[in-house]
Order: C-alpha cells, then structure tokens, then sequence
C-alpha cells in the first residue's frame, strides 16, 4: 500500500519561474510537464574529475565530508562542469555512522570499514542514537550550497536501513551479504532491532538536510536487491517506509520528493515505490517502460543507462541515451541519469556530451 500525503499547498514565490519549486528535476518527480527532460549523475561529484582530486588532495574522505566549504565545492564541481539538473549532496552513506560514534574508516579503493561488526545483541544495544547536532557540518554545508545553487535543487541523501545494516553486520562491503542474511533469517528480533535503530539514524541525517534547505532527497538502498521480494517486504520495506514517512511527514512548508534506488531491484521495484517513493530508481537491467508497468502510474522513475556504455565510441552511447529516452516517456515523469554511480575512469567530456544530448533531445 502506497501511503500519501496531502501535498502542503505552494505559494506563489514558491513557483515562481526560476525557483527549484520550478526547476525540471522536482517538476519530473511530481509528474508534472518539464521544459526538458532532467539529468543528473549519481556519483556525478568525485574521482572522475581531475578538480575533485584537487581539492580533496590528501583530506580523508571522512574528514572532506565535515568540513563544509569542501563539500560545497566538490558538490557544486559537477554543476558547473555539466549544467546538471541537480546537485548530489557530498557525502557517504556511512557519515551519519561516523558521526553518532561508530568506529568506522572508508579506506580508498575498498570503501567503508567497520572496526568492530554487529552481530549480537548486545552490539546492537550498544549501537548510538544520531543527534542533530553531531551532523551540524552537513547542515552547515546544504545551508551555504542552498544559497549558491539557486534555483538548481540540492538532492540529499541517505543510506536505507538495509544497506547500512550490511556495511556494519558485514564489517565491510560484501558480495554475499552471508552474515546479515544469517541475522535477518536467524534471529528476527534482533534483526528488527538493529533496522529500527537504523531507520531512526537515517531519518535523521535526511531531517538534518531537509530543514537545512535540501529540495529532494534520495534513499540509496544500494544493495537490498540481494532479497527476494518476501522477504523484502518482511524484513526491510517496514524501516524504508518508517525513512520516507518521516521526511514526508517534516514540517517544512514545502513538499520535498523522495526519491528510493537500489542496484539489481528489478523483481522490487513495486515494494519499493510502496515504502513511500515519490521517484523510483531503476538501474540498467530493467528498461524504463518494463519498470514503469511494474510500478505504475502512480511514481515518476529515474535512471538508467548503464554507466559502462560511457566507455564505448560516442555512436553507441548516443543511441543508448535516445533509447533511455524512449522508454522513460512510458512513465508519468522522468529524471535521467545512470543506472548506477559514475565509474571512476569515465571520460568526464562524455558526461557533459550525454547531459546536452538529453536537454536538446527533450527540449519543448
Ligand atoms: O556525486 C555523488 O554521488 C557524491 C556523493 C556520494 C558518495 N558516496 C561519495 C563517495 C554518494 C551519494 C555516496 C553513497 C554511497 N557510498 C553508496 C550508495 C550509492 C551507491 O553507489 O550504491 C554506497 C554503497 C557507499 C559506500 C561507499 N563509499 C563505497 C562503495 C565507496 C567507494 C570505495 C572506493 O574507493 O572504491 C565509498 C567512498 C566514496 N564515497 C568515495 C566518494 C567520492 C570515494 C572516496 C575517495 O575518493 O577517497
């Protein structure tokens, strides 16, 4: 079941031309008639731009993410470079961890590292709760790139209960989940309290950046398609759903889209938009028109070219995004971008050529 919200009523200034109210990303994400059809780039920020590296030179990754003047700018690189439709928050999905004072580490080339995994009881019982105010530096960050965006919208983000529970009870990144899946299959309970304390950690780092100004968010459930649908909705769409109620649910006087992606999630992409998705993300496996039927008309969807096609000759590539296009005017709105994140060694110059292919393509 799809649980809706009476949208908050605009004023005028909120919709004036111009404003992100307006923009084309948060028109596609309520299904209404955009002047172009929206893209952007999950991992459009980061290791594919020679003036990321520059900046981060040698801050750490959890150190960059605390310090707001540098995630302004890394935040605002790609909006400069592409003319994207939004910006991606800089962060990871693993900095509201961090900061409630879990022992953690993204080590290069590997990604998070968890110090002491969860797997009992009384590791979950010992898991903190995240206070605002430890995030304060995020909130900092989204207020300053608020102002410099203008009328380009700020997407914020989070990690969903499932994707964090398996960076913490794996102790890193896992091809087969085996230790989070024997929790959830063996020990339920336990299972439900560590995803309710997730949750709460995760509607609150997506509370920090919505008050703080953030025009839609994004839950990355990165690797939940490792579930069959069941179980999914047992054991997961619960504390997705508790997430995305709770940022539909702040009151902010405006509406603030939430959109809910994940890798391999084409037998769930249903159960996802009902744990209360206004935009669905669909990666490269399921074309956009398959999905839309999956989901109905009821959700706006986003992606999917597969972030590998940007490594062939430009004819394929090109072809690949008329298509995308194609399938995407199935759905009741569409916001382009990648099936999954941009592959590190990506051309950057291809990017900025897909960005204007899509915006001539679609213009009205
Ligand atoms: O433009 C953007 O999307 C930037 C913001 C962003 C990052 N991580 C920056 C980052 C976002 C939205 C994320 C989310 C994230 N982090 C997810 C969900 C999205 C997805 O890809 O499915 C996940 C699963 C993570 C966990 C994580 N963090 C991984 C797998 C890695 C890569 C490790 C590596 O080096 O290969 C990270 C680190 C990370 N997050 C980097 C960046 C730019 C690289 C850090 C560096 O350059 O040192």
């Amino acid at each position: 079941m799809t649980t809706s919200h009476p949208a908050p009523p605009q004023s005028a200034e909120q919709r004036a031309p111009g404003s992100v109210q307006d923009s084309a990303l948060l028109r596609a994400a309520r299904r209404e008639p955009v002047p172009h059809t929206p893209v952007w780039f999950m991992r459009q920020a980061g290791r594919s731009l020679p003036e990321y590296l520059q900046a981060r030179g040698d801050t750490t990754m959890l150190q960059a993410c605390s310090t707001p003047d540098l995630v302004t700018e890394i935040t605002l690189q790609p909006v400069r470079r592409y003319g994207v439709d939004g910006a991606i928050l800089f962060s990871d999905i693993v900095v509201p961890l961090h900061a409630a004072g879990i022992d953690l580490e993204i080590v290069p080339g590997t990604g998070p590292v968890v110090a002491h995994p969860i797997r009992t009881a009384a590791d979950v019982d010992a898991l903190p709760e995240l206070d605002l105010a430890q995030v304060e530096p995020v909130a900092q960050a989204v207020r300053q790139l608020v102002g410099e965006l203008g009328g380009t919208p700020l997407i914020g983000f989070s990690g969903a209960p499932f994707t964090l529970a398996s960076y913490l009870v794996e102790g890193g990144p896992s091809r087969n989940h085996e230790h989070t899946k024997a929790m959830l299959y063996g020990d339920p309970g336990l299972w439900r309290a560590l995803m309710d304390k997730l949750a709460r950690i995760a509607a609150t780092f997506l509370e920090v950046q919505v008050r703080a100004g953030a025009g839609a968010v994004q839950l990355f459930d990165s690797w939940v398609g490792a579930l069959p649908a069941a179980d999914y909705r047992a054991a997961v769409q619960p504390h997705s759903r508790f997430v995305l109620d709770t940022v539909a649910a702040l009151d902010v006087g405006r509406q603030v889209p939430r959109i809910h992606f994940g890798v391999g999630t084409g037998e769930l992409l249903a159960d996802m938009a009902a744990a209360g998705a206004d935009v669905v993300g669909v990666d490269f496996r399921v074309p956009l028109d398959d999905a839309t039927r999956r989901i109905g008309p009821a959700h706006a969807v986003q992606g999917n070219l597969d972030p590998a096609i940007l490594f062939a000759p430009w004819e394929a590539v090109e072809r690949r995004v008329r298509e995308t296009l194609d399938a995407g005017r199935a759905a009741p709105g569409h916001i382009f971008n990648l099936g999954h994140g941009v592959i590190p060694a990506t051309d950057p110059d291809v990017l900025h050529r897909v960005v204007d292919l899509v915006h001539e393509l679609t213009a009205q």
